[in-house]
């Protein structure tokens, strides 16, 4: 009974498809410990149902929670480390990995044993690769390896050096056109589905009707089959000035600061902790350290 309740609620790569068929958008977000793995699985709509198919552990990670300026230094095993505690915190959410950057411009041989890492070792169940028509022969190879792919397309992190900064992508005819024709041919190479960053709304939505995989849309406009956002951005919980196209639903950060500030007051006035918040000796104890003489107290 338990595996009929799992197999109904658990999210997975032929559910995604099947949502695209059904015109059902699909919510995603990045997790990157055990405690954000469980807020995000357990999440629920205000109908009771839950509220996320899929979280990605980005290599945003390396921006977002270990302070670095780029997603280029984080490794594979750093990265490992945080698929493993999010696996630890997901029971329905499809988990997929982001392959970071060196993970898979070696070889296709590095690729697939890297890929084959996430998936054994970290229990992802699929990885998420970014770039362009000439990542296809790779995607082919993992797809064969039976490992699902997410394609990323558009303003692709990775790419920093090479794109000059993080900049809005397909701003004219020639690159939408560029961008247009690497989705097509990922999803001829098998991704089952592709993160569009960074580009105008016009041609995420030419591209959702072009392909028959799901569209995740981050800063790509609303017409995409889904959202992805980094859940650090949702909580108002980053550093740094937000993106345009980031919706903060809270503000953690003051939230929390007030916290610790209160914590600190009440330390400071001797008001933490107080006596209910105390452990104490059973009247027993007491009793004996009483009839001790005065000396030995
Ligand atoms: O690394 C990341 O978090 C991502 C998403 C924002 C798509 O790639």
């Amino acid at each position: 009974m338990d595996h009929e309740i799992e197999a109904v609620s658990k999210s997975t790569v032929p559910g995604l498809l099947e949502k695209k068929l059904r015109g059902e958008r699909i919510t995603c977000l990045t997790a990157y410990d055990y405690p954000t793995a469980r807020l995000v699985d357990e999440a629920r709509l205000p109908t009771g149902e839950y509220a996320i198919d899929l979280v990605l552990v980005g290599d945003s990670l390396a921006q977002v929670v270990l302070g670095y300026d780029s997603t280029l230094p984080v490794t594979v095993t750093e990265m490992l480390h945080h698929v493993r505690a999010v696996r630890r915190g997901l029971r329905r959410c499809l988990l997929v990995a982001d392959m970071p950057y060196g993970a898979f411009h070696r070889s296709e041989d590095d690729t697939l044993a890297n890929a084959l890492r996430f998936i054994k070792e970290g229990g992802a169940e699929a990885v998420k690769i970014e770039g362009g028509e000439r990542r296809a022969p790779l995607i082919g190879r993992l797809v064969e390896a039976e490992i699902p792919v997410m394609g990323h397309l558009g303003l692709t992190p990775q790419s920093v050096n090479t794109q000059g900064g993080y900049h809005l992508q397909g701003k004219n005819l020639e690159s939408s056109e560029r961008i247009l024709t690497d989705a097509l041919a990922l999803e001829e190479a098998g991704v089952f589905a592709l993160v569009l960053e960074g580009i105008p709304r016009e041609l995420a939505a030419l591209i959702t009707t072009r392909l028959r995989i799901p569209t995740i849309g981050i800063g790509a406009g609303p017409d995409c089959d889904g959202q992805i956002l980094v859940l650090h951005d949702l909580l108002g919980f980053s550093y740094g000035t937000p993106a345009k196209f980031v919706r903060p639903y809270m503000d953690l950060k003051q939230t929390a600061g007030e916290a610790l500030g209160r914590f600190a007051e009440d330390v400071r006035a001797g008001g933490y902790p107080a006596d209910q918040e105390s452990y104490h000796w059973s009247r027993a104890v007491r009793e004996q350290f009483e009839e001790r003489p005065a000396r030995r107290r």
